[in-house]
């Protein structure tokens, strides 16, 4: 039945924002809510997928249905994403650091009167879109995120390119927009072969279509 077009399919998600640790007790973040990416989890799994979902620390529930593995950081994020290889479906939608702080404190850092702070030395992390899109287990369909907050489709398209994927899903997350940690969305699908616009819906909504545009691609031999 239309309703279950991803049984016997496994997909991987990721979702949220991922804690780079500075020290025991700081850390560099971003905004991300883990709403759009825990859509996606829940809306694959209504249609028959099983479904692994790797999510950054959010404040949001882990969706029904879905094998929910919680991790902080980038590093943590690729190796869960690693180990749940092979799946026929990847969707990273985790909002992932992008550099992490090279060697964090095993303490608190103290503050010293009268000093300067010490500054933080950043290295890049991972990127597990472009490790996924190029990995020898390459899931059949890989699809990634780009938000953006100019020249949308040109930056999609250069990482569709860039990290392997079949699918860039952009969109443009400028403050005025309210689309980073609100609850509606308005995306650019990009691929080889074009690129086409979804009216503005709820993220919930935008997942359920998402997750019939993959069932559509994956389900035929
Ligand atoms: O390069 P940028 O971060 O804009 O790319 C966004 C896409 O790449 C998203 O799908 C995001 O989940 C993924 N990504 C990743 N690992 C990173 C950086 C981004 O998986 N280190």
């Amino acid at each position: 039945p239309q309703s279950l077009m991803l049984s016997g399919k496994t997909a991987i998600v990721t979702s949220g924002p991922t804690h780079e640790p500075i020290d025991p007790v700081r850390y560099i973040a971003n905004r991300s809510s883990g709403r759009q990416g825990h859509a996606i989890a829940a809306a694959l799994s209504r249609l028959g997928a099983k479904v692994t979902l790797v999510s950054g620390p959010v404040t949001i529930a882990d969706p029904a249905g879905v094998t929910t593995i919680h991790i902080e950081r980038a590093e943590e994020m690729r190796d869960a994403v690693l180990a749940a290889l092979p799946a026929d479906i990847a969707v990273m939608v985790a909002a992932v650091a992008d550099w992490r702080v090279a060697s964090s404190a095993d303490q608190k850092i103290k503050k010293q009167a009268g000093a300067a702070p010490a500054p933080l030395e950043l290295t890049e992390n991972p990127d597990i879109l472009k490790t996924v899109g190029h990995h020898p287990n390459r899931p059949r369909l890989v699809v990634g995120f780009a938000a953006e907050t100019q020249n949308v489709e040109e930056n999609g398209r250069a990482k569709l390119e860039r990290k392997g994927a079949d699918l860039i899903v952009a969109n443009d997350v400028s403050p005025e927009t309210g689309i980073m940690g609100g609850s509606r969305n308005t995306v650019r699908l990009i691929t080889t072969s074009g690129s086409e616009v979804w009216p503005e819906m709820d993220k919930d909504a935008v997942a359920m279509k998402l997750a019939h545009w993959i069932a559509e691609r994956v389900e035929k031999p």
